[in-house]
């Protein structure tokens, strides 16, 4: 059968609704033109993120009724622990609420004033966390991976020249680790080669430093090196990760991804020392490390999770959904990052508008657009989210102006991607209509989340 299918049926459903264009133009202006900010329920597809957002299976509710709520040592760490371990091999493993928090006691731990961290891409609360520890946070991707058109498998790698040159030129002191992302999250949900993974360790091994893996995404991070690397066909997507943190030294997960979890997250590391460090942070930011800043039952669904994001079946469903999606939007005409990213399909605003500055956001001018015309929520990432501000104060755009549709995990069916597909349809129709906007209130850390836009 050519028929790729839903590896599972649907025991529970939540209704959503569909508010009418005038209901939504007013929920809009009531949320400051900041999607961030509207009620979830008036969205009827909501695309904002895949963090949290999943569905569990009922091995996964099954399991949190066998929560064991003990302060201390309970069966729920036991198993979350060993899970755990038994994919990533490695020694310490901290519990925490979610990715930010291990990313903010990693950096809290290890940064100092100057010190420069470099990622293929940092993710937003992975920068912030630096930034405000002193640090500096260096993004050194691969030149194709800024090319939005162009088709290539691993658009998520590190630039291995610029990553060398950096560390010859940098004073090894003022790095305590490096970092890569997989998949790359905010260039476009690309994957990472192994062979990079690889290469970025020996690099970092041969100045004695650290590698650090932000591995929310690392199951479909897997399956792509399963699809697209050469000797990897044959493997299962748990062997595929095993090699991946064999070459990590720490690693920080947003459980909210990869974990198929609501909420959870965790750092580990095999260096003892860190280890220790990290804990006094942990149990006074988080909880008692053997449970950090869950509860027995997050742990239990954790642990279940995390095993399936790593059966086939679902990683192949789940990359379908992107295909179809991306597909139809190329046969559009939609400018789109290509090829489709692993929890995400990226429309290109820069392209969608491209005649507006960068500092006019064309990035929420398309998102506010999708939620006016249908219901859909989606997020920017562009220069609102990623930009910068010189000594000045003069503010620099992102190199690139992405609109996500982050698609949440087992959640929407064919038929909401078939409703999505037209809302696209009708915006891109009529994209000379949509206006660009300006920031009226804004914070320094992060300020997507609350800023208010005027349109322009
Ligand atoms: N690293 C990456 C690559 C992420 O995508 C995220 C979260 C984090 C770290 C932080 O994890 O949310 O559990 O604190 N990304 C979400 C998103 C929020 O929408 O992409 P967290």
């Amino acid at each position: 059968m050519k028929t790729i299918i839903e590896p599972f049926r649907i025991k529970t459903t939540e209704p959503i609704k569909i508010i009418t264009k005038e209901q939504r133009k007013e929920a809009l202006e009531k949320a400051k033109n900041n999607v961030f900010l509207l009620d979830a329920e008036d969205c009827c597809i909501d695309l904002l993120t895949d963090s949290g957002t999943g569905a569990m299976s009922s091995a996964q509710w099954a399991a949190m009724m066998l929560g064991d709520e003990s302060y201390a040592g309970s069966k729920s760490w036991k198993k979350f622990e060993a899970t755990v371990q038994s994919i990533t091999n490695i020694k310490h493993i901290l519990p925490t609420h979610q990715g930010r928090a291990a990313e903010s006691i990693l950096a809290t731990s290890l940064i100092s004033n100057g010190d420069i961290i470099p990622n293929n891409s940092h993710f937003d609360t992975t920068r912030a966390n630096i930034e405000f520890a002193g640090g500096i946070a260096l993004n050194l991707l691969c030149a194709e991976g800024y090319d939005t058109s162009r088709e290539a498998p691993f658009k998520g790698n590190m630039d291995i020249g610029k990553f060398e040159t950096f560390l010859q030129e940098t004073d090894r002191e003022i790095i305590p680790f490096g970092m890569i992302t997989v998949t790359n999250n905010t260039g476009g949900g690309q994957p990472v080669s192994m062979e990079n993974i690889r290469a970025v360790k020996a690099l970092l091994q041969r100045y004695d430093i650290p590698l650090v893996i932000d591995c929310c995404r690392f199951a479909e991070n897997a399956f792509f090196i399963r699809e697209r690397e050469e000797g990897y066909a044959d493997k299962t997507l748990l062997e595929i990760a095993r090699e991946m943190f064999s070459y990590a030294d720490a690693a920080t997960m947003s459980c909210k991804k990869d974990g198929l979890a609501n909420i959870g997250g965790f750092l580990i590391c095999n260096n003892d020392d860190w280890a220790e460090q990290f804990k006094n942070l942990l149990i006074m930011r988080e909880g008692f490390p053997t449970y950090g800043g869950l509860a027995g039952r997050d742990l239990e669904a954790i642990a279940v999770g995390l095993m399936e994001a790593l059966e086939l079946d679902y990683q192949v469903y789940r990359n379908a959904t992107m295909q179809y999606l991306s597909t139809r939007l190329i046969d559009l005409g939609v400018p789109i990052v290509r090829p489709a990213g692993g929890h995400a399909v990226f429309i290109d605003a820069a392209q969608f508008l491209p005649g507006m500055s960068p500092l006019h956001y064309p990035g929420i001018g398309v998102v506010n657009a999708l939620y006016l015309e249908g219901g859909v929520r989606s997020v920017e990432l562009g220069s609102v989210m990623f930009g910068s501000f010189d000594d000045e104060g003069n503010e620099t755009p992102s190199p690139l102006e992405l609109v996500r549709l982050a698609f949440p995990r087992r959640v929407y069916t064919q038929s909401h991607v078939d409703y999505l597909i037209e809302v696209i349809d009708m915006v891109w129709q009529n994209r000379e209509q949509i206006p660009g906007y300006k920031i009226t209130k804004q914070q320094q850390y992060l300020r997507h989340f609350s800023c208010y836009f005027e349109e322009l």
